[in-house]
């Protein structure tokens, strides 16, 4: 158990793909996903990706709740990911402020899909399938996009509306 730094943008790693998950249920798994958890509310994430922390394997953690770098979001059940798969429902699109621990203190407006069918596996080895929208949808296709070696700002369409919290946001 232990807070693991997390990767920025810039660092390479952060662009390649990860490799499926094939040995369940493994202490090394267990171990895994509670550093990641331990990362993530250090920070108060709403999502993680384990390439962010290093680990070159398609395992997310996602969870939101009352969470102060997302206010006014309805909250995400906390949930981990294995081998996550995305099918979008419908065609979509919706945009909104975005942002990731890998880019610390800034903000894109990002399209996503409006609703998404997803499936995934427990650390166990179950398999869970959920159709989602909203922060959720957005949060889901934000950290498997990590497990892809892409970055949130690789998807703003409008470069004007990616910047600074502090700036973007400034109270006149
Ligand atoms: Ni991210």
């Amino acid at each position: 158990m232990a807070v693991r730094k997390i990767l920025r943008i810039g660092d390479e790693f952060l662009l390649k793909v990860a490799a499926p998950v094939t040995h369940f249920a493994s202490t090394e798994l267990h171990a895994l996903v509670q550093d990641m958890f331990d990362t993530m509310q250090a920070v108060d994430g709403a999502g993680l990706a384990a390439p962010q922390i290093g680990v070159g394997l398609r395992v997310v953690i996602i969870g939101s709740r009352n969470n102060p770098r997302y206010p006014q979001r309805e909250p995400v059940p906390t949930t981990v990911l294995v081998n996550p798969q995305i099918t979008p429902v419908g065609r979509e699109m919706v945009e909104d402020w975005e942002g990731c621990l890998s880019v610390p203190k800034m903000r894109g407006w990002v399209p996503r899909h409006a609703q998404i069918h997803y499936r995934f596996w427990s650390v166990a080895g179950e398999m869970t399938e959920r159709t989602v929208d909203g922060f959720h949808a957005r949060v889901v296709q934000h950290e498997c996009d990590h497990l892809d070696g892409i970055l949130y700002p690789q998807r703003i369409r409008d470069m004007k509306r990616f910047g600074f919290e502090e700036e973007l946001f400034r109270q006149p």
